[in-house]
């Protein structure tokens, strides 16, 4: 029996830290749970993201998980202690990458793009607290741009603007990193790019998947560098078709299964 692991998000943007476990960890099984029912987390109480963690475990437990990786910050922000205090599951939050943005930036100045709830967590600005030393860090919200890329391709020029403005305010503070604080925007990173040529774009995804390896290996599983016969992925989500569309449109380089409604 293959190991099998689950990943979560509101939407899309988990797909981003998956395709990382899937290209590093081919021959475990995964499990993607896109909650679209209830997109976006961006603005909702600490509260309500816990009892969707919560239901969320529970739904990867009857599939035969062994880990669950919230791969969303704001989720993780949120709620990922109560969860681990709640679920017998082994838990991965991903944070944003505050620490190694910090220790490359040569200028000393730093922009952290985040959702409106990650943007205001105690959380985000312990991290910036603990590993700024002299560096300026810069927290930006966006609070359309995760909805926007859910609804992608047809919020393309949408979402072009809103990366003008936040690009804007990056270049006035002069910053020469961008932390990707929310899983959804490493999916348009080559915009990010573009928009700011001398800007590096660090996001978090290698750091979990090395996450998820330590914890697989402390649980005895055996991992390889060989491919699973069929496709490792099996993609599901509660949201309306329009969402379905947007889901396969980002998961278009992963060797998935058919992306599954599930009502929970
Ligand atoms: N991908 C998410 C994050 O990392 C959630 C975005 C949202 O639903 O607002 O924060």
């Amino acid at each position: 029996m293959s190991t099998k692991i689950g990943v979560m998000d509101s939407g899309a943007g988990g797909l981003t830290i998956l395709k990382s476990i899937q290209k590093n960890l081919p021959n475990i099984e995964s499990i993607y749970f896109a909650d679209q029912a209830h997109a976006p987390y961006g603005a909702k109480s600490d509260s309500f993201i816990v009892d969707r963690l919560l239901v969320v475990a529970d739904f990867f437990k009857s599939q035969g998980c062994c880990v669950m990786v919230v791969a969303c910050n704001t989720a993780t922000v949120a709620g990922i202690q109560t969860l681990r205090a709640k679920t017998d599951l082994p838990i991965i939050g991903v944070e944003p990458a505050v620490k190694p943005a910090c220790r490359r930036s040569s200028r000393k100045r730093v922009s952290v793009l985040a959702t409106e709830g990650t943007s205001k967590s105690l959380r985000l600005n312990e991290l910036i607290e603990t590993w700024r030393f002299d560096t300026e860090v810069q927290v930006l919200a966006s609070k359309y741009l995760a909805s926007l890329i859910d609804e992608m391709p047809s919020a393309l020029s949408v979402a072009e603007q809103e990366i003008v403005r936040v690009s804007t305010i990056v270049k006035e503070h002069q910053s020469d990193a961008l932390v990707l604080a929310c899983t959804h925007y490493p999916l348009i990173k080559n915009m990010f790019e573009v928009a700011l040529p001398g800007v590096e774009i660090v996001e978090p995804s290698e750091g979990v998947t090395a996450q998820v390896r330590r914890i697989l290996l402390s649980q005895g599983h055996a991992l390889s560098d060989d491919f699973l016969d069929d496709a490792n992925v099996a993609i599901f989500t509660n949201g309306a078709v329009g969402f379905q569309k947007s889901l396969s449109y980002w998961s278009q380089d992963i060797e998935a299964k058919n992306i599954c409604f599930v009502d929970i």
